[in-house]
């Protein structure tokens, strides 16, 4: 026994002694790595002058030619590591995901909320996801296709003859979806408090977060207030009538381990802002391709048509769209996944090395953020011949894995998409079947606001079409 633990004990004084040994010179190894190639500009301005005085995926593209797959630079105060290639991707966003955590400005965090999903990792960002995907998986979604329809075709009809902003249009139209997947049919009952409250407090979002009386800032927090209250007042009326509700919010309250009003509050707010300008610029990038490209329009067109058909020569009386109509439509999902390849209106994301981190023998400093570049890799020839064309057939054979993210990759991929794409498919359907529209004016410039728009939110004059 005596010898068992003289052995033990030597057994764990040699382990330290290596162990003690080991530590500094494997961190010592980190640090004497070199960096990745690339300039870090002007001391504390960095380069953030060259990335904003011009198309940021001009700034991006340039270095990435001239330093390669990996390079760093130092924008908004931040020295940061950018990332190009789909293996750099998946190491960030996958497969050491545990190594980087999500980054935001501190003023949307106060905005969006501290409890909103996007901030977190581990446990309670695990329990936060199972209970938004749970609310936007293909089988909650399942029931709300007519809903969705009946949004869509109010929204259509409102535009008609009317010179329109699609964008500002689009905006309303998936703020809608949203608050349905959110609230249910209850939405309809609190959607002009909302969007008064919601419209307030965006504005502040990229604002100085200084909140005296008067500042943008201090408006929003003040409308952000008001949204809590009437959030409170919405799970108030549900706690008292003990109905259950297969939306985000029902299943929100229907945890069993419980979220406190506030975390719920925080990640209603926080999917309202995911879900409704990204669907928008996506859409409004849509309409922009489908009017310079007439014979994918005239195919879109022939596909819905199709189904329209089918849906007339069958017995059922209810003619409303279904989940299975939106899995016939081959076409138009390409054009979909096109459109957010060519747009990648989400360009980049943002993380933060929580340690010294070594990724192809160069060091990735704790504390710098790492920008995994979408856009560059969607725009890349290696995966996506003819890059700059808009050619959704392309979509007919699946592509190379990790080379397309449109909704990111790993344990913060949007929860979102499947309700992204089916309230595309069902605003399509309507559009190309009873529509047509004519740009106004023209339209060939960029805006970034901060998501990739057509210039001025692409005016069109939309009139009917049988
Ligand atoms: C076409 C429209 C959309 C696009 C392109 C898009 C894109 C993305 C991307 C790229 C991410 C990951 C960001 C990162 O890794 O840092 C993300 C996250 C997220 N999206 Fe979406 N999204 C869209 C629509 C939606 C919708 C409709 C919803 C909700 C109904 C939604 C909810 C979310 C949420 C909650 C997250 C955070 C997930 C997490 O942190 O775990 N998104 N989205």
């Amino acid at each position: 026994m005596e010898l068992i633990t003289t052995s033990l004990l030597c057994f764990l004084a040699c382990s330290a002694f290596f162990l003690f040994l080991l530590k500094p010179f494997s961190s010592n190894k980190r640090a004497n790595l070199p960096l990745p190639p690339g300039s870090l500009g002007w001391p504390y301005i960095g380069e953030t002058f060259q990335l904003y005085s011009q198309n940021p995926n001009v700034f991006f593209a340039s270095k990435q030619k001239r330093y390669g797959s990996i390079f760093k630079t130092h924008i908004l105060g931040c020295p940061c590591i950018m990332i190009s290639s789909p293996e750099a991707a998946k190491f960030v966003l996958v497969t050491r995901a545990h190594l980087f955590k999500p980054t935001f400005p501190a003023s949307k965090e106060r905005m969006l909320g501290k409890q909103a999903i996007f901030f977190h990792q581990g446990d309670y960002h695990i329990k936060l996801r199972k209970l938004v995907l749970r609310a936007f998986m293909p089988e909650a979604i399942k029931n709300i296709v007519s809903d969705i329809e009946t949004i869509a075709n109010d929204s259509l009809q409102s535009w008609e003859g009317r010179l329109i902003n699609t964008f500002q249009e689009m905006k309303t139209f998936t703020f809608n979806v949203a608050l349905l997947s959110i609230f249910g049919k209850d939405e309809i009952l609190y959607r002009e408090d909302l969007k008064r409250c919601y419209f307030i407090l965006e504005k502040g979002y990229n604002s100085m977060p200084i909140n005296l009386p008067g500042t943008l800032f201090h408006k929003s927090m003040k409308a952000r207030k008001e949204l809590a209250q009437i959030l409170a007042k919405i799970l108030a009326t549900r706690r008292q009538n003990q109905q259950d509700h297969s939306d985000l919010l029902g299943s929100f309250m229907g945890d069993k381990e419980g979220l406190t009003d506030e975390q719920i509050a925080d990640n209603i707010i926080g999917v309202i802002f995911a879900a409704r300008d990204t669907t928008a610029s996506v859409l409004t990038w849509i309409l922009k391709y489908l009017g310079e490209n007439p014979c994918v329009l005239e195919a879109v067109t022939e596909e819905q048509r199709s189904i329209l058909r089918a849906k007339e020569e069958c017995d059922e009386e209810n003619k409303a769209l279904t989940w299975a109509d939106t899995k016939r439509m081959p076409i138009t999902a390409r054009v979909i996944q096109e459109t957010l390849r060519v747009a990648s209106i989400l360009s980049f994301t943002f993380r933060e090395a929580v340690e010294d981190v070594e990724y192809q023998g160069y060091l990735i400093p704790k504390g710098w953020k790492v920008l995994p570049l979408f856009r560059n890799i969607h725009h890349s020839s290696d995966f996506f011949p003819e890059p700059e064309k808009f050619d959704p057939s392309r979509f007919m054979v699946a592509p190379k894995p990790n080379t397309y993210m449109p909704f990111g990759n790993g344990t913060h991929s949007c929860p979102g998409n499947e309700l992204a794409k089916l309230e595309m498919l069902v605003l399509l359907h309507h559009l190309t079947t009873k529509y047509r529209w004519t740009v106004v004016g023209a339209q060939n410039g960029i805006q970034y606001g901060p998501f990739a728009l057509p210039q001025n939110g692409l005016p069109i004059r939309l009139r009917s079409h049988s």
